[in-house]
């Protein structure tokens, strides 16, 4: 029997490569070897974006057509949006009966966030709960494993200790999930920072080839180099980088022409974007597809909330009899 594992995602828009390469391609991967839940945390992207829905709709299916033509595969792996099954709010709030504040208030991303987003009025209930709707998200399915990033430990401590309050006070109910942590890959954004949206440095998985041409072309190098033939450093310069991830098997090549000043940086961005093109073509082709077709990805979500409930369901009845709910 394969193990189960779930994953989440919020959906606040297109996802780009280092969103790919920090997650996305590990999910993939997963699919032959665990049994996979993947879902579109809406109710997590309204506890920051509450103010403004406007776009989640959208960005729901963004994030699916995304994730198919990453190569997601319906057919191996439930996709699902979190608030289609409704089970996921109803042991948010059972587990947010046991959950003691004091483990929410000192959870470092609650910290964190709050003092980064300050123009955004985060200071709510919902948002305090955010761990608390995440350990439900994973306990209702009884994944054994999650994968995530480093970012997420915090919030997967949380999501065991709130599985072994329920357990001690009303019975073995859930298991302990642990994190698949990959090492993730490490794209910068085109000028060198980390690669975020909000920093307009990305380069999207929805890009065309053309963009993706464009966008390498302007991307930052090692500033000290001048002329073409000056020795360049490789390891600050963010091309480098892109080159370590999608040229690896002449990386060394790459080194030694940089820093030995024998090709500048107008080619050396050549051959890494006919690399990056080649690798994104199938998942721009998928894309195009998908994009005229929502009623596929209407269809792929409907049948994945399907199985997501199967499961779900059954959780929580065993929970709401456990809390003495069930009365007949
Ligand atoms: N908090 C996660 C993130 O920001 C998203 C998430 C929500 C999640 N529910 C989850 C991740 C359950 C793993 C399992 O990336």
């Amino acid at each position: 029997m394969k193990k189960r594992i779930l994953s989440g995602m919020r959906p606040t828009g297109s996802l780009h490569l280092g969103n790919y390469f920090g997650a996305l391609e590990n999910w993939v991967k997963l699919q032959d070897s665990y049994e996979c839940y993947y879902s579109i945390v809406d109710w997590h992207a309204l506890t920051t974006g509450y103010e403004d829905v406007s776009t989640l709709r959208d960005n729901i299916y963004e994030v699916a057509i995304d994730w198919i033509s990453a190569g997601l595969d319906p057919e191996k792996s439930v996709m699902f949006v979190q608030s289609d099954v409704k089970e996921h709010a109803e042991l948010h709030l059972a587990f947010s009966m046991i959950t003691p504040l004091s483990w929410l208030y000192r959870c470092p991303t609650y910290k964190d966030q709050l003092k980064e987003l300050k123009e955004k009025n985060i200071a709510t209930y919902g948002f305090l709960g955010y761990p608390c709707l995440q350990a439900a998200d994973i306990l209702l399915y009884k994944a054994q494993a999650v994968p995530v990033g480093e970012d997420q430990l915090p919030h997967l401590e949380l999501t065991r200790e709130i599985g072994r309050r329920f357990n001690h006070l009303y019975g073995d109910t859930f298991p302990e999930p642990q994190p698949l942590l990959t090492k993730a890959k490490v794209l910068p954004g085109l000028d060198g920072r980390k690669m975020s949206k909000s920093y307009n440095n990305t380069i999207a998985l929805s890009d065309s080839p053309k963009e993706i041409e464009q966008k390498v072309r302007q991307m930052t190098t090692d500033p000290q180099r001048i002329r073409k033939d000056d020795p360049g450093h490789p390891e600050v310069c963010s091309v480098f980088s892109f080159h370590k991830v999608f040229n690896s098997d002449v990386l060394s090549d790459v080194e030694y022409q940089c820093s030995s000043g024998s090709i500048g940086c107008v080619q050396c961005k050549k051959s890494l974007m006919q690399k990056v093109v080649a690798y994104m073509e199938p998942i721009y082709t998928r894309r195009m597809q998908l994009e005229n077709n929502k009623e596929y990805i209407r269809e792929v979500l409907h049948e994945g909330a399907k199985k997501a409930r199967a499961v779900a369901s059954q959780s929580m009845e065993d929970v709401k009899q456990k809390l003495g709910m069930c009365y007949e």
